[in-house]
């Protein structure tokens, strides 16, 4: 109840600030930005983030500013992809798992075993002609894509239950993102999903409310997961960044290229801090908050997914986004 109280009254604080960015970026001024996201601030993506305000103001000399606001404090992820399409927020970073109900075109990264690892999928992210037509599916809707930061693979990660195989999955209720892709995803696998946002993850795991969730492993630190969840398993079953939107609003072309630039600093930036952010979580889980780590055999994983690839190809929208990211690996590439 108190949650929803916050809530509103965060909702309403900034609709009112919004009334007044939207104001300036009328002008054109680009001040008092504003920007969202759910992570703490000990997180290796808010560290990306201050490094983009930085740029900002840095390459506007001053005259650009901006405001982080993290940990959920402005409303989960949709909650704040839709302050973003009406500009009461300027800019988000969110998963693209959360765009994939606004765009279906960022449902790609959902699906599972796309990518053979993470270098293919950073091959993917660094080539404009596949990443533009993610960022810009969105212009008509009020927001495009700036860049991405590397969330890592997902992992599937247990209160109690030890998972080898497919098998082991039956009845197992797993937290998913609120993402039709996770979903049929947790269904092909043979467990039972539950959509839920991000912020919730910590007490259903607690009470029970789910059995398991599925993320990086980030998130056995960051959000403290660890601490109520005993087994990780590596099924390293999809590789789902983070992205960086902005509200389409009407900054001039000279302050757009100052976003863009910043972005691409950021991103660079993240390169940098990601690995050994993830390294570290993965040596405090298991050392400090006694998670044990699990190797899998993925094949019976890896087959069970294969109805939705099959379904992605078939589908009028996603044929055409699946063969980009997965056309030039064909045989006949060479
Ligand atoms: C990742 C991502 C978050 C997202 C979360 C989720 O941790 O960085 O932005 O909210 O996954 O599973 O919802």
């Amino acid at each position: 109840m108190r949650k929803y109280f916050v809530l509103f009254v965060s909702v309403s604080i900034l609709l009112l600030l919004g009334a007044c960015s939207n104001a300036s970026s009328a002008s054109g001024d680009g001040h008092n930005m504003i920007l969202a996201h759910n992570h703490p601030t000990d997180h290796p993506v808010h560290k990306s983030l201050e490094k983009f305000k930085e740029e900002v103001e840095k390459r506007s000399d001053g005259e650009m500013t901006m405001t982080l606001y993290a940990n959920g404090q402005l409303g989960d992820e949709r909650e704040v992809i839709e302050l973003t399409q009406t500009g009461a927020v300027d800019v988000t970073k969110v998963s693209a798992g959360a765009l994939e109900s606004f765009r279906p075109e960022y449902s790609i990264f959902g699906l599972p075993y796309l990518f053979e690892d993470t270098d293919e999928f950073k091959e993917k992210m660094s080539d404009p002609e596949i990443t533009d037509v993610i960022y810009n599916s969105s212009e008509d809707i009020g927001f495009v894509g700036l860049t991405y930061f590397d969330a890592g693979s997902r992992s599937l990660y247990t209160r109690d239950r030890v998972v080898e195989d497919t098998e082991d999955m039956s009845g197992l209720k797993v937290r998913v993102q609120p993402s039709a892709t996770s979903v049929a995803m947790i269904d092909a696998l043979g467990g039972t999903p539950t959509p839920m946002a991000y912020g919730e993850v910590y007490t259903s795991l607690q009470s029970g409310i789910i059995d398991a969730a599925e993320n990086n492993l980030t998130s056995l630190v960051s959000s403290k997961h660890g601490e109520v969840a005993d087994h990780w398993m590596y099924t390293e079953h999809a590789i789902v960044p983070d992205m960086l939107i902005m509200n389409k609003h009407r900054l001039t072309e000279a302050q757009r290229q100052i976003i863009r630039e910043s972005a691409d600093a950021a991103n660079a930036f993240h390169e940098v801090v990601w690995n050994d952010a993830t390294e570290a979580a993965a040596e405090e889980a298991q050392n400090e908050m006694g998670v044990e780590f699990h190797e899998v055999d993925k094949s019976s994983f890896i087959e069970s997914v294969q109805p939705l690839h099959d379904e992605m190809k078939a589908d009028e929208t996603m044929g055409p986004i699946y063969e980009l990211f997965k056309g030039g690996d064909s045989d006949e590439e060479s």
